[in-house]
Order: C-alpha cells, then structure tokens, then sequence
C-alpha cells in the first residue's frame, strides 16, 4: 500500500505534464511506459491519469473490477487525494487512476473557484511523496489540460512521425504561453518526444528534422519506434517493460527516461 512507502528525501516532485490536443499521438503510451522506466530507475513515480478515457489507468491494469472512486473525487469532491494513489505491477510506480466519471469534470470545473488550480491543489500535499508526477491529459485543450499545465513545472509533447505533425501544435504553445503568463509562470516546455518512428520510411525522418527545426534541442535523442508490441501490451493491463521486457519498444521507453532523468 501507498502507506507503507517511504517518502523520498529529495523535495518536491518534477511534475510532468504529457500534453498534445491531437489524439492517437502516444500520450498514455507514453506516460504509462516513461512512468515504468523511471520506476525501473528506482524513482518513486506517480502517474496521474487525467483523461476520462482512462487508458493510463488501463495501461497499468487497474480497470479491472468495479471502481468507486477516480481523481474527479480528489478533484472536485473532498476524497482524500491519499486515498486514490494505487500500486501498480511495478515497483516504486503508483497510479491515480480517472474513470469515465471524469467526464463530468470539464463542465463542472467551468464554474468551480479557482477552477484552473484545482489539480495543482490536489497534487499540493502528495508532492514531496514522489520525485516525479506524469500527467497523462485529454486530447483537448479544455479545463482538464490546462489544470494540467497550471499543476505541472514542464511539458512533455509527443508528436507522432506522420504527415501535419506539427499542424495544431501553435494552439498548444498559444495554450502554454496564456497559463505561463497568468497562471504558472515557472512552467517550461521539457521536451518532445516523436513517437511511432519508422525508421524505413522516409516521412519518418523528415518529420523529425522538421520537428527539430521547430522545437532545437527540446526534442529528445530517443524515437520511440513504431512497434506492435507497444499497442498489444495495454490490452495485457502491462507497461512495455513487463509485457515486452526485451524489445526494442521497452529499449527506447528506458532510454527516454534516461534523458528524462539527465534533464531534471
Ligand atoms: N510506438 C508505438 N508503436 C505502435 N503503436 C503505438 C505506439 N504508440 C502508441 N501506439 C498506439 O497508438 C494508439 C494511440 O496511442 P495513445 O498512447 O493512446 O495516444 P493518445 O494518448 O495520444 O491518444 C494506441 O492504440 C497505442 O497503442
Ligand atoms: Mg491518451
């Protein structure tokens, strides 16, 4: 149980938020197999999930049975945020899982106090629990996404290696310009990171130059190959690095945290 871990000694989480308003570009993906390979570094990691889909919660297997409670009760309710921090299958990780009641939340945030602070409030007491939080956000630039990036002290941006990778990615840097000036003016853009990379295709390799142009040394070293054994392994309710220990999926996710961690 989360009880019975340690806090870690180093201060404050990293908090991470995994943001693109384009859906399928490997946010959950990512977020679930970087918050295993920080784990398997031996940070102590919570992963946030923060979508109504809940696919991080579902990357870790914990959709299973009937849950009664999710991050909307911490959010918006008066839940104890203690009280949804889970373990998952891997050391050192644990999960706040979102169910589809987390829907709701969107609209109901609109016209809640402080609404764009409500998860950096929630996160408040937990923060020196772990040495890093993910969050994994919703395909939209609503309320959700932006208590994630008021919560958060950089961005994590997937782009997918294909065709108008970059096409809405102004809306995103518009989005992160406003909360910097209004409402966190710490936050950064940490990296991005290009998923889905085939390196046999030639419009794989042009987009990742085009993404450098744009975002420089922002963009990771690491590309996160496009292989089947990173899209089978949520349906199994595992991160790569149990599902697939050995591939070349659960290489690059290590290997990204690497970067993750050297940048901290
Ligand atoms: N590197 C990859 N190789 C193959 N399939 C991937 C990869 N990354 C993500 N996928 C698959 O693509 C789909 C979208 O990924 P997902 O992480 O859910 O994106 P998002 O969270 O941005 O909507 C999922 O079916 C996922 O399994
Ligand atoms: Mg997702």
């Amino acid at each position: 149980m989360f009880e019975d871990h340690e806090p870690h000694k180093g201060g404050a989480a990293r908090v991470l938020a995994v943001v693109n308003q384009k859906g399928g570009v490997g946010k959950s993906t990512t977020a679930v197999n970087l918050a295993a390979c920080l784990g398997g570094l031996g940070k102590k990691v919570l992963l946030v999930d923060l979508d109504p889909q809940g696919n991080a919660t579902s990357g870790f297997g914990l959709n299973r049975g009937e849950r009664q409670q999710c991050v909307y009760d911490a959010l918006l309710g008066d839940v104890p945020v203690e009280q949804l921090i889970e373990p998952v299958e891997v050391e050192h990780v644990f999960v706040i899982p979102a169910t589809i009641q987390l829907a709701g939340a969107e609209i109901e945030l609109v016209s809640a106090f402080s609404r764009e602070a409500k998860l950096k409030s929630m996160l408040a007491p937990i923060k020196d629990d772990f040495e890093y939080i993910i969050i994994d956000c919703p395909p939209s630039l609503g309320l959700l996404t932006i208590n994630a990036l008021t919560a958060a002290e950089g961005l994590l941006i997937p782009i997918q290696c294909e065709y108008y990778a970059l096409e809405g990615l102004t809306k995103l840097l518009d989005s992160f310009r406003l909360v910097r000036t209004h409402l966190n003016a710490d936050l950064t853009v940490f990296g991005v990171v290009m998923t889905m990379y085939d390196s046999r295709t030639r419009l794989s390799q042009q987009v990742v130059e085009e993404v450098r142009d744009f975002f420089e040394d922002k963009v990771f070293d690491t590309l996160i190959p496009r292989t089947v054994r990173l899209s089978e392994a949520p349906s199994f309710g595992q991160p790569i690095t149990l599902y697939d220990p050995t591939g070349k999926g659960a290489d690059a996710y290590r290997s990204l945290a690497e970067e993750v961690v050297s940048r901290v």
